[in-house]
């Protein structure tokens, strides 16, 4: 495999492998000197079409970590608000280089498109395209689930038989779809909860349970997790739920739906969040809550990532 476009390529076997190496990764981060040189020489092209705060900083730290030069390109200020089509801006990153490009982009596909064409001879990674996938976010989101469920000894497991209840914006969601393909291939149970508008067609053929009812779904599955999604108001063109104080009714994780959880179970939020809408304050900062974990967690396995596709190991993951 040359490149990272989907969860829903990656087997059981490869998954582990990404997930192991992260692990590797995250010892690195641990010792006085954070760096290794095993992608000097490289260049790490950072394009991104969307804004994004954790992914384009921690795919910045991993190619640094790992002796890379970076470049980070970023469409506002860029030639594209000039109309400068991707293939043109491909064949200028080419033009410089780039061995690795790791690309955000409001278009579902666009990091496919790149990967199939002559534009650019480059391993490409997916960071996240329009509702499509999010393969990094699930990886690291696994890599969080494996650490806490596995402490001391996560190397090499999988999560066979986790509980994992994702709730909210499905509908515009690939985080919720990079972890539903990744998480069924380390063998958890998936549960989706959201109101029935933010569920999109076709999901009822998908390998998941589906709920529209937050209290219900809780208590019949005692989550090992429970991730909560952001609702992407700057993707919805509608009213999808009545109001806000309705939905965190409904769907959101309040103080008192957090004291219901089993005191072991953890809650995740990609972020960036809406306090008070998909998750109270007190549920965010909760000793329950990995959402840090998971952003420190993310530069491991973007580490991870980058090494396997640039290091000449690339084909290590097929
Ligand atoms: N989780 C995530 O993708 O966050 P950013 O949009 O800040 O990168």
């Amino acid at each position: 495999m040359r490149h990272l476009l989907s969860t829903k390529d990656l087997s059981r076997a490869e998954a582990i492998q990404i997930l192991d190496i992260a692990e590797d990764m995250a010892d690195v981060q641990t010792r006085e000197v954070k760096k290794l040189p095993t992608l000097r020489g490289k260049t790490v092209v950072n394009l991104f079409f969307e804004d994004s705060t954790r992914t384009r900083i921690s795919f910045e730290a991993a190619a640094k970590r790992l002796s890379a030069d970076v470049i980070n390109f970023a469409a506002k200020g860029s030639s594209v608000s000039k109309g400068e089509s991707l293939k043109d801006t491909a064949q200028t990153l080419a033009a410089m280089g780039a061995d690795g490009v790791v690309i955000r982009h409001h278009a579902s596909g666009a990091p496919q498109v790149l990967a199939q064409s002559d534009w650019i001879d480059a391993g490409v990674v997916n960071a996240g395209d329009g509702t499509h996938e999010h393969p990094t976010q699930a990886l690291l989101d696994a890599f969080t689930m494996r650490r806490r469920l596995h402490p001391g000894a996560s190397r090499g497991k999988d999560l066979d038989g986790v509980s994992v209840v994702i709730v909210g914006d499905i509908l515009h969601s690939r985080v919720a779809r990079s972890n539903l393909w990744l998480l069924r291939a380390l063998g958890a149970q998936v549960t989706f909860v959201a109101p029935a508008t933010l569920v999109p067609v076709g999901a009822s053929t998908w390998p998941v349970e589906l709920s529209f009812d937050l209290d219900a779904t809780l208590a019949a599955t005692r989550p090992d997790v429970l991730m909560m999604l952001r609702i992407q108001s700057e993707r919805m063109n509608a009213a999808y739920f009545p109001n806000a104080r309705e939905y965190a009714r409904q769907w959101g994780l309040s103080d008192e739906r957090l004291a219901r959880l089993r005191p072991d179970s953890i809650v995740m939020h990609p972020g960036p969040m809406n306090r008070g809408l998909e998750i109270s304050a007190g549920a965010a900062d909760s000793t329950q809550s990995t959402v840090l974990e998971q952003v420190a967690n993310g530069v491991s396995i973007r580490m991870a990532v980058l090494y396997l596709l640039l290091s000449g190991e690339r084909e290590a993951l097929s």
